[in-house]
């Protein structure tokens, strides 16, 4: 089917940095001929010039045409669909990549001016609202003009190569789906750390903070890979339902277990002396599904730290002090497994040595990024690396005692330096 896909925001910052060049990416396998871009930008613009100036490759330039439109303009929305020309057997995909204020504007414009026809899908990017009831009326809103079967939510992480490889590891490998509950685990943690600062997002971030950002959804997608149960027969067509299940199962958060943070510096760059925006969040979750009662959970990501990696840390329970017991899912940036082990140090003495059992990726072998995956499946109507409305909310509901709490008090904000540890900082 041929599939044209409308990009709001072609020349914004993640459409430059990550849409263009995923679309780069698949184009160059050969599968996809019948794709087409239309841009859309304030301002008609080149898109040659864009792609010279962003890519330093036109190789895409055959494929995307610019459009100049008002997107506050419904005439604009009514030349635009007169532009796309949609035919039959064709299919229509909407990529809002625009600034989170943005979004709910233009749905509803799209939808008054009939581009939310049957063969129309929605791709919206994160934030989903900033709690539960903002999320809700966005949920309801966009509802209102598409069918949820049409919404594609977006969360990158889920459709990052090791964040699949979490649920392809659990089930096509009878060691681990045998011993995946409490029975053996004795906690699981879920860790994204980032060196990097706000990078000058001062705005969304002075809004948004850490638990926001990354840990409402990113993590929490991470987490229910974890605990969810494995689809039958690996059909990843159920992934979602059983992703929903078990976050259904996850205990609201005790505020009292949380962590805030912000570092050092973090004031000056968004000129609010008094900024009480968390850089860095942590909250300890329990789960109340049979399998996984009286396992903690640590949730954990901040800007600004020791290190850049995103780590599922999976902990299983000991016989004796002496023995080793963690399983790594490198998510990034280092994607594979990792598998502490204790082994016999070779010679005459009986003793233990260290040892990594691990599964990379070879170096030279690029990975498929997450947001080529994001395209193929929403041009293949695959939506199980898709986050469903259900999803989104009940990651608000858990984390809403922690919300509440944070909104209401001012002295559990923990200054640390840059570069400081997860360790230091939740100390
Ligand atoms: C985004 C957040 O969703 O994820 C950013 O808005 C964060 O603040 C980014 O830096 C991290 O994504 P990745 O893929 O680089 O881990």
């Amino acid at each position: 089917m041929k599939t044209k896909l409308v990009i709001f925001g072609i020349t914004g910052d993640l459409s430059t940095r990550k849409l263009l060049p995923a679309l780069a990416q698949i184009i160059s396998t050969g599968d996809f001929d019948d794709l087409s871009v239309v841009g859309v930008s304030r301002q008609d613009i080149n898109v040659n010039e864009l792609l010279s100036a962003k890519l330093g490759d036109t190789s895409l330039e055959s494929r995307i045409t610019g459009f100049g439109m008002d997107t506050t303009n419904l005439e604009d929305y009514r030349r635009l669909k007169e532009f796309i020309n949609l035919g039959d057997e064709e299919q229509l995909l909407l990529y809002l990549s625009v600034p989170p204020g943005a979004s709910s504007g233009i749905v509803e414009l799209l939808g008054q001016a009939g581009l939310n026809m049957p063969e129309a899908k929605l791709l919206l990017e994160k934030p989903f609202g900033i709690d539960v009831e903002s999320a809700k009326q966005m949920i309801n809103h966009v509802g209102t003009y598409y069918d949820e079967t049409q919404v594609y939510r977006i969360d990158h992480y889920l459709a990052k190569e090791m964040t699949q490889n979490i649920i392809a590891f659990r089930g096509g490998n009878a060691l681990f789906d045998h011993i995946w509950n409490s029975g053996a685990i004795e906690k699981i943690e879920v860790v994204a750390q980032e060196e990097i600062g706000i990078e000058g997002r001062t705005q969304f971030y002075e809004q948004t903070g850490a638990l926001r950002d990354v840990l409402q959804g990113h993590l929490m997608q991470l987490l229910a890979l974890v605990l969810m149960d494995v689809p039958r027969g690996m059909d990843w067509d159920d992934a979602t339902k059983m992703r929903l299940e078990a976050l259904n199962a996850v205990a609201l958060a005790d505020p009292s277990q949380a962590v805030r943070g912000q570092y050092a510096g973090y004031r000056d760059e968004v000129g609010n002396t008094s900024s009480q925006t968390e850089t860095f969040a942590a909250v300890h979750l329990t789960s109340n599904a049979s399998q996984w009662q009286g396992v903690p959970i640590l949730l954990a990501t901040g800007k600004a730290m020791d290190k850049k990696t995103t780590e599922v840390r999976v902990h299983f329970r000991k016989s004796h002090e002496s023995q080793t017991n963690c399983l790594i899912f490198n998510i990034q940036p280092h994607e594979g497994i990792e598998i502490e082990l204790h082994t016999k140090r070779p010679g005459y003495d009986h003793e233990l040595e260290s040892q990594t059992l691990s599964f990379m990726y070879p170096a030279e072998k690029k990975l498929p990024d997450a947001y080529e995956q994001v395209i193929v499946d929403a041009i293949r109507s695959r939506k199980s690396l898709f986050a469903s409305s259900e999803e989104v909310l009940r990651a608000w509901e858990i984390l809403t005692p922690v919300q509440e709490s944070w909104s209401s008090r001012t002295d559990d904000l923990k200054l640390y330096e840059k570069g400081s540890s997860l360790d230091a900082i939740i100390a």
